[in-house]
């Protein structure tokens, strides 16, 4: 039972690349293969809210196939999207961007993927701004690289997160990228462009290459989008950004996203593009067109009810008593210290038997997180309720 779920030949030398045999699974998905299947489990430990897509965009994609939109698309995306997310960026982030600037992807994983693979040589040294979401990681690693984590410095006196540019620069002149996720998963931290301009600085300086994943740009609380790096960047920065449809309108079964990179680069990446997946799906392309045109009142709405559920968990769990919760600017995500705990996996195998209530363990996003755990909160606050009453012996 090598995976736990097929009878596997055990230690059969298949010859798999070392990298590859030696990628851990994740521990978010070693408590959610333990949990699925079973009865009255409460699932907080995947990043996804329990908002299905919403019914015009699926009607899109139903139209599309009715009108025949089955076939591969252009490498770049079908450019009647490309077209749309060019106007769409453009206008969040107040400069022209134009279609030559985006390819459309299988997703923001997908994105990240391919954008690993055509920076990242065997042995390099990539920052990676942790703690992370751990696929950010494995993605660098997969391609041979090395990772420095350089973690978020959690400052209690204003209860918030910080970027050690410190630390940055003492590793910045080895390096060849930085990998940096912000709104992040799983803080809730969100960069402000002061911080985004003293990491543009420092990688024009030294030429470093900066992928930005800003799949969160639009769960925000307090605004229309979170500072980009597209704000303050111009067209031939090495800068490579990475969004998707996933988050912004509940698509995350679509498996649909973007990267914006430099004007000089759209041929290598189509190439990247034809050799990973050809191209995105088709009719989830066209679906995507209408997403953008027609999805800003969903996603006010989802922001609405998103609201509502952070609030409730930030009230919670800042009335346990042996939790410190820094604040969740952005995302869904809280991401807290346990004081009692050590070891933030054993203790959320522990709460799932004792409760039923699946939390994501703070090891799962870098080296520091044996004290921490992540909670999705973008659930109905019905079922938060449920959960946080379930979790209060444990958490005073
Ligand atoms: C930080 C971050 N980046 C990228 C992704 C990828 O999302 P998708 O591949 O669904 O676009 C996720 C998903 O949870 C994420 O949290």
């Amino acid at each position: 039972m090598a995976n736990g779920r097929y009878n596997l030949i055990p230690n059969k030398d298949f010859k798999i690349r070392t990298i590859i045999k030696s990628l851990e699974t994740s521990p978010i998905r070693k408590i959610a293969n333990t949990a699925i299947g079973k009865k009255d489990i409460i699932p907080l430990y995947f990043g996804e809210t329990d908002i299905a897509t919403p019914s015009f965009i699926s009607q899109a994609m139903k139209d599309a196939l009715d009108a025949g939109h089955t076939f591969y698309s252009a490498n770049q995306g079908v450019p009647e999207l490309v077209n749309i997310i060019s106007k769409y960026s453009s206008s969040l982030h107040k400069k022209n961007i134009p279609p030559s600037r985006i390819m459309v992807t299988s997703a923001g994983m997908n994105a990240l993927m391919m954008a690993s693979e055509a920076i990242i040589n065997p042995k390099d040294k990539v920052i990676c701004i942790t703690p992370v979401w751990p696929n950010f990681m494995r993605c660098i690693e997969i391609m041979g690289g090395e990772v420095i984590e350089i973690p978020l410095i959690y400052s209690d006196s204003d209860n918030t997160w910080q970027l050690n540019i410190a630390e940055i620069n003492k590793h910045i002149k080895n390096v060849k990228a930085i990998y940096i996720n912000s709104p992040n998963n799983p803080t809730g931290w969100m960069m402000d462009s002061q911080e985004q301009m003293a990491i543009l600085e420092l990688c024009r300086k030294n030429k470093i290459w900066i992928i930005s994943d800003e799949v969160y740009e639009r769960i925000v609380y307090d605004r229309n989008v979170a500072p980009s790096f597209l704000d303050i960047s111009d067209e031939n920065d090495l800068l490579l950004v990475v969004n998707s449809f996933s988050k912004s309108w509940a698509m995350t079964g679509w498996r649909l996203g973007w990267i914006i990179l430099p004007e000089n680069l759209l041929h290598i990446f189509e190439k990247l593009n034809e050799f990973n997946v050809a191209s995105p799906s088709s009719p989830a392309q066209y679906a995507g067109i209408t997403a953008i045109t027609d999805g800003e009142d969903f996603i006010k709405t989802m922001i609405n009810k998103l609201d509502d559920s952070r609030k409730l968990t930030i009230n919670y769990l800042n009335n346990f008593s042996q939790v410190i919760l820094p604040f969740p600017k952005a995302a869904f995500y809280a991401y807290f210290k346990v004081k009692n705990i050590t070891d933030s996996e054993k203790f959320c195998f522990k709460t799932l038997t004792d409760t039923g209530v699946g939390l994501a363990p703070g090891t799962s996003f870098g080296k520091g997180g044996n004290s921490w755990i992540r909670i999705c909160y973008a659930k109905s606050p019905d079922l938060l309720n449920q959960a946080f009453e379930k979790l209060k012996p444990a958490l005073t």
